[in-house]
Order: structure tokens, then sequence, then C-alpha cells
């Protein structure tokens, strides 16, 4: 559907703040600046936070009480952790934007496209809820974990959004269908392995202090020798979507951003193993990760029934 192009390129955009939001989040745990902001929805009791301790208002302490986190004011945490959450913020007013837009294009012809645009402002209350929950577990590793599974839902409704708009394209290929429902299934398990590799390593690095990034590993155990093995089969799954990709010019580019996905995060988690944890490759390894499921998904999508 042609006329669809700028409400395609709307929806685009959020999916691209989605991503900005997920890279905000990894910054603000590589950096440690999770508890930079010990209260929610305000910081340190204001809506614009502190550049230096003298604006810490008298009573800053009462904020840190339930936190063990060290008190001595650190700006750079506070202001990534702020960061972090005005990403969200304009989330939910790019969001309004779309439901507006959304309702009046689509309420009388595809009102499933519209009602769609509202479940994605549902989950950016309930992920803004769900990031006061780990202000006050004090940032609880499951906490951290349950706070991604939102925003990939988000990913997903903005991929079904795009395909709904851009009109009813299907591919006829039994096989390839149930190979690409089988990748997705096993890269979201990966995924789900990848958060409790994550888990681990935020336990040990918080008891080394954040420091001797060597051994973050070591109480990883049967956990990463999944991860890796389970690694090599979805890349192997990722190679073949792009190689079957080939014989149908609409998902020529899909197939290639797969390719291109898999190779990436195969390099950062081989980064984050064999060079001890560089900074950089924490965020990458997630963006990356999340990137070729919601490619996966979007995929898929070309293989729905008829209606
Ligand atoms: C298709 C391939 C892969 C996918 C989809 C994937 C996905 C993920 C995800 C989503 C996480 C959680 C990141 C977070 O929550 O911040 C993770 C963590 C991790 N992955 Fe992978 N991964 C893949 C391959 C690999 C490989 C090949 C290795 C190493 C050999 C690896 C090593 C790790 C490590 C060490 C972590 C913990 C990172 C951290 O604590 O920041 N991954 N992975």
């Amino acid at each position: 559907m042609k006329n669809n192009k700028g409400y395609v390129r709307l929806v685009r955009i959020v999916l691209l703040f989605i991503f900005v939001v997920i890279l905000a989040g990894s910054v603000v745990r590589t950096t440690h600046s999770g508890m930079g902001c010990p209260d929610w929805p305000t910081c340190f009791g204001r809506i614009i936070p502190p550049m230096n301790a003298g604006q810490l208002p008298k009573d800053y302490e009462k904020y840190l009480d339930r936190q063990d986190i060290d008190h001595t004011f650190n700006a750079f945490h506070t202001w990534v952790e702020y960061i972090n959450r005005l990403c969200t913020g304009v989330l939910g007013f790019v969001i309004i934007g779309l439901i507006v837009v959304s309702f009046r294009k689509f309420y009388k012809t595809r009102p499933s496209i519209a009602w769609l645009s509202v479940g994605l402002m549902v989950i950016v209350v309930i992920e803004s809820l769900l990031g006061w929950l780990i202000v006050r577990s004090n940032l609880h590793v499951d906490t951290v974990t349950i706070h991604l599974l939102p925003i990939f839902v988000m990913a997903g409704i903005c991929v079904l959004m795009i395909h709904k708009a851009e009109g009813s394209y299907r591919i006829q290929d039994r096989t390839l269908k149930w190979i690409s429902t089988i990748a997705l299934i096993l890269v979201f398990i990966q995924v789900l392995i990848g958060t409790q590799v994550r888990t681990s390593v935020d336990i040990t690095s918080k008891a080394l202090k954040y420091l001797e990034r060597e051994k973050w590993l070591s109480n990883t155990g049967v956990i990463l020798t999944s991860h890796e093995l389970l690694a090599w089969l979805s890349a192997f799954a990722c190679v073949f979507l792009f190689w079957r990709s080939l014989s149908y010019p609409r998902l020529q580019k899909l197939g290639f951003l797969l390719l291109v996905l898999v190779i990436g995060e195969m390099a950062m988690g081989f980064t984050l193993v064999k060079m001890d944890f560089p900074a950089f490759a924490q965020p990458a390894h997630l963006v990356l990760g999340s990137a070729i499921l919601v490619t996966i998904f979007s995929y898929r999508l070309y293989f729905r029934k008829r209606k």
C-alpha cells in the first residue's frame, strides 16, 4: 500500500526509539549507574537532577537509606540514569503521536492497527512501573531481566504494524515457514539463556566491586556453555534463512540484515569471553541480540496465513 509509506516510516521511528531505550538501559548497567537516581520517578526529589553535590537537597540521604550503594554523589551515574529515563519518556511521547495518527488513518478501515498502537502505550506504562520496581528492589538481577521482556513485545508489535500497513504480501513456502518458526524459538531461548549469563556476571562483578574483569565469568558454568552451543545453532539457522531468502526478492534485505547481525553478535560474544569484558561489547551484544530476534520475527510474518 503505497499511500501508507509515511505511516510505515513513523512506526520505524518508534522501533528505532525502542532500540535506543534498549541501548540506554544497557549503558546504565555497563556503567553501574542504575542507582544514579535513587528515587523514582523523580531523581533526588527533583525533575532535573543535580549537576554537582552542591545542588543536592539537604535531606538527600533519605533517598539513599534503602539502597546498598556508595552514598557519595556521582553526577556521571545520576545523569546516565536520568538520560535513560528521558529516552523512555521520549518513546512515550512518540507513541502518543503514533496513536493519534493510527486512529485517524486506520480506525475505520483497519482498526487492529489502531489498537496495536494503544497496546504499545500500555506496555510503555508497564515498562515504567517495572523501572520503579527495579529501583525499589535495589537493582535485583531478576527484575532487570523481566524489564527486558515488555520491550521485546513492543518491538514485535511495531513489526506487526509495519507488515499490516504495508499490505498483505505473503509467501507460500511451508518448509521455510517452519524453519523460520524454529529459528525464532531457538533465538528466543538463546536470548533468555543470555540474560541468565548476564545475571551471573552481575552477581560476580558486584562482589568484585566491578574490578578484575577476567574473573566475571567464573561462576557462569553450564549456562555459558549452553549459551555458546546454542549460539552456533542459532547462527546456523540465521545463515540458512539468509541463504533461502535469496530465492525471494521481498526477503533478500531482511536475510542480508540477519546475516550481518548474527556475524556481529557472534563477534561481540567472543569479544566478551576472550577479551575480558570490554565495556563497549556489553551494550553491543544486547542490542544486536535483540535486533536478531526482531528481524527473524519480521521474516516469519511473511508466512502468515492469507485472510
Ligand atoms: C546468536 C547468538 C547470540 C545471541 C542471540 C546472544 C544473546 C545474548 C543476550 C540477549 C544476552 C543478555 C545481554 C544482557 O542482558 O545485557 C547475552 C549475554 C551474554 N552472551 Fe550472548 N548471544 C549470542 C552469542 C554469544 C556467544 C557466541 C558468546 C560467547 C562465546 C556469548 C557470550 C555472552 C556473554 C558472556 C553474555 C553476558 C554479557 C554481559 O553480562 O553483559 N553470546 N547474550
